[in-house]
């Protein structure tokens, strides 16, 4: 049976597993991509780490998020992250250069590598043949420091495509053709692969922005063969020699099949407020629009604005109707420019944001109170945009040009006979990509070569390797259900203190005892107390960060979230799961010791281990971990067993 091009390019990669779906397996990382919010805190652990330069092929730094600099926190974290990557050899964006996505494609993104990315629509350069996922911060900082990536095996779900897009239908309506079928959870545990007749009648900039979205149906990843479309792209790009053909077997063998005929496919739009609550255009013809906004990671390159801009030449947009364009890339901006598109469409009534993400989390350009919002982005959950009483739609930048034009929501077939003289602009590539490369710092150019670090800006804790002995006190006991947001709330006003564990720890379990970080570091190391589920909520990494900070070494609780159990390993903090008689029993303040050479323990495989509580009584607890877990734990936590491996321990 032949392989699928995921399973070709992961056992290009493959360190350790088989390539069994449901199974652990660890990959070599290629390339990385971080982003302002995700990224301080990544440089801060790769500090940690000790090393002197990343040891992937390629990193990169971009910022993108929080670009515009409202006090000196931004700021300080832009140029903090200008001097991790001149120190550590990563290429730098400068805020203001674009959307992570947008610029990596543009620059680095290339067939047959791998990348992580701790931006969630990190898989986007599979729209030319790069395996790519999102990830936490942590994996990051490993794959960095030359660690391998563990993931379990997805499932490689084929996409055939079939047929051409008829006129005025999109590479956008393909993704929200499959998230109509498929919903935002159809994709969890999947990679899709495209493959079919119809992918040669798709550009790669059509490409990404379905791979882009792939991350809305809850995907791994999405990725395309490759052919003479990526070639020319690349040769576009000035890029032509990274260009390497690679596809699937003819009888490669999937998980599941999906066709999709690209014939037979409209004009979509996603109606408030989930990407998936897809329909026909011209069923919500007719609706008042407010606002229209193209751009976003998805839908924010040249490609996608020049469309807009032919069909706005010599009109006018609707009075009542903003419309704003807000580039993927300064390099976008730029070639519209040059081109004079860029003053075309402002005659029409179009204002112009810098390249960003800004809008699509909220920041600048929020709509008014209880409007319609047209957008070419790739999310529309409820309050997203900035305002709690939102209706954001999602679609193509034909359907929201048409509708700037209209006032109302459109189909763009329905206009062009209304108007008589509208076509459809189609798709078109520039000759060359001529953008300059100002604001993209090389490492060999980078003016910095060592870290600068403002006030808001602390250092990252390294866990020592765990010892033989483990005691200490409970400090707090809490019941079930204890949230990530319990743990570390997630509101602006602490979050501000992201890059800053020193002093965002000093709200660890504030919502559950504020006294808490306090006592925790008064003591000389310690425990906590948990009924059911302790850890359930998000990913949040510093969940278990800053009790690690606080010095405590482990977490007794009746059953562990998953995701924040892994933490609790990555940062080195023993979960033991106790049963309801020994919870009832321990009090805040007990004296707890695990009874064994603990660090030899947990490495030999152990599974029980027996408590003592203030010297008079005993109990047992379970550690279920996998081996590699156990020597995460045992060596202090992720980042310094990453350590000890380049240092050959
Ligand atoms: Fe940025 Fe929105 Fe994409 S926040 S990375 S434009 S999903």
């Amino acid at each position: 049976m032949g392989q699928t091009l995921t399973e070709k390019i992961l056992e290009d990669h493959l360190v350790e597993g088989d390539l069994e779906t449901g199974e652990e397996i660890g990959i070599e990382i290629d390339q990385v991509l971080t982003q302002d919010t995700t990224g301080t805190l990544v440089w801060l652990q790769f500090e940690a780490l000790g090393l002197d330069e990343v040891q992937t092929e390629l990193a990169a730094q971009y910022c993108d998020h929080q670009t515009y600099q409202f006090d000196f926190k931004n700021t300080d974290d832009h140029r903090f992250l200008r001097s991790a990557a001149g120190t550590y050899g990563a290429h730098f964006s400068r805020p203001g250069n674009g959307i992570c996505h947008n610029v990596h494609k543009e620059n680095f993104a290339a067939p047959g590598k791998t990348m992580l990315g701790s931006d969630s629509h990190t898989p986007t350069p599979g729209g030319l043949g790069e395996l790519a996922i999102g990830s936490g911060g942590l994996d990051v900082t490993v794959a960095m420091g030359g660690g391998a990536y563990y993931i379990e095996m997805p499932e490689v779900v084929n996409v055939r495509l079939e047929g051409e897009l008829p006129e005025w239908a999109t590479a956008k309506d393909v993704i929200l053709e499959m998230l109509r079928r498929l919903s935002v959870k159809g994709g969890v545990g999947k990679i899709f692969e495209y493959t079919g007749p119809g992918v040669e009648s798709l550009s790669v900039p059509e490409r990404t922005t379905i791979t882009n979205m792939g991350t809305e149906l809850g995907a791994t990843s999405s990725i395309f063969p490759t052919d003479e479309n990526t070639k020319d792209y690349l040769e576009r790009l000035g890029r032509g020699d990274e260009y390497v053909e690679i596809g699937p077997d003819e009888d490669a063998d999937y998980a599941d099949q999906i066709t999709i005929d690209l014939g037979d496919l409209e004009p979509l739009i996603a109606k408030p407020s989930m990407p998936d609550n897809v329909v026909p255009v011209r069923e919500v013809e007719g609706t008042e629009v407010d606002q229209v906004m193209i751009g976003s990671c998805t839908n924010g390159a040249y490609e996608d604005i020049l469309p807009a801009a032919k069909m706005l030449e010599g009109r006018e947009t609707n009075k009542t109707t903003e419309m704003i364009v807000a580039p993927g890339s300064k390099q976008a901006s730029e070639m519209l420019a040059k081109e004079g598109w860029v003053s075309e469409m402002m005659a029409a009534g179009v204002n112009f944001s810098e390249a960003t993400c800004g809008a699509c989390i909220g920041i600048g350009h929020v709509p008014a109170s209880d409007s319609v919002s047209l957008r070419t982005f790739n999310r529309n959950f409820e309050g997203r945009s900035g305002i709690e009483d939102d209706n954001v739609y999602l679609c193509s930048p034909e359907v929201a040009t048409a509708a700037a034009i209209k006032g109302e929501i459109i189909d763009p077939r329905d206009l062009a006979d209304e108007l008589g003289d509208l076509e459809d602009p189609g798709f078109e590539m520039p000759e060359k990509y001529t953008g300059s490369k100002a604001d993209l710092i090389a490492p060999d150019e980078a003016p910095d070569d060592e870290l600068i670090k403002g006030p808001n800006i602390g250092d990252v804790p390294l866990k020592d390797e765990m010892g033989s002995d483990l005691q200490g006190p409970n400090l707090l006991k809490m019941e079930d259900n204890i949230t990530t947001d319990h743990i570390i709330p997630a509101t602006s006003d602490i979050l501000k203190f992201r890059s800053n564990i020193p002093k965002l720890s000093e709200f660890t379990l504030s919502r559950v005892d504020d006294q808490f970080a306090d006592r925790a570091k008064q003591s000389d190391g310690g425990f906590l107390v948990a009924g059911e589920n302790y850890g359930q909520g998000s990913s949040r990494e510093h969940a278990a960060l800053c009790p690690m900070y606080l010095g405590v070494e482990g977490v007794l609780a009746q059953s562990f979230a998953r995701i924040h159990k892994a933490n609790l390993f990555n940062f080195g903090l023993i979960p033991l799961t106790i049963d309801e008689e020994t919870y009832e029993k321990i009090d805040q303040g007990d004296d707890i010791e695990i009874v064994d050479d603990v660090a030899e323990a947990v490495r030999s495989g152990k599974e029980e281990f027996t408590v003592r509580v203030n010297d008079n009584w005993e109990a047992t607890a379970h550690l279920d971990a996998s081996d590699r877990e156990r020597q995460i734990l045992a060596d202090g936590g992720k980042l310094s067993h990453t350590k000890k491996q380049a240092e050959g321990g």
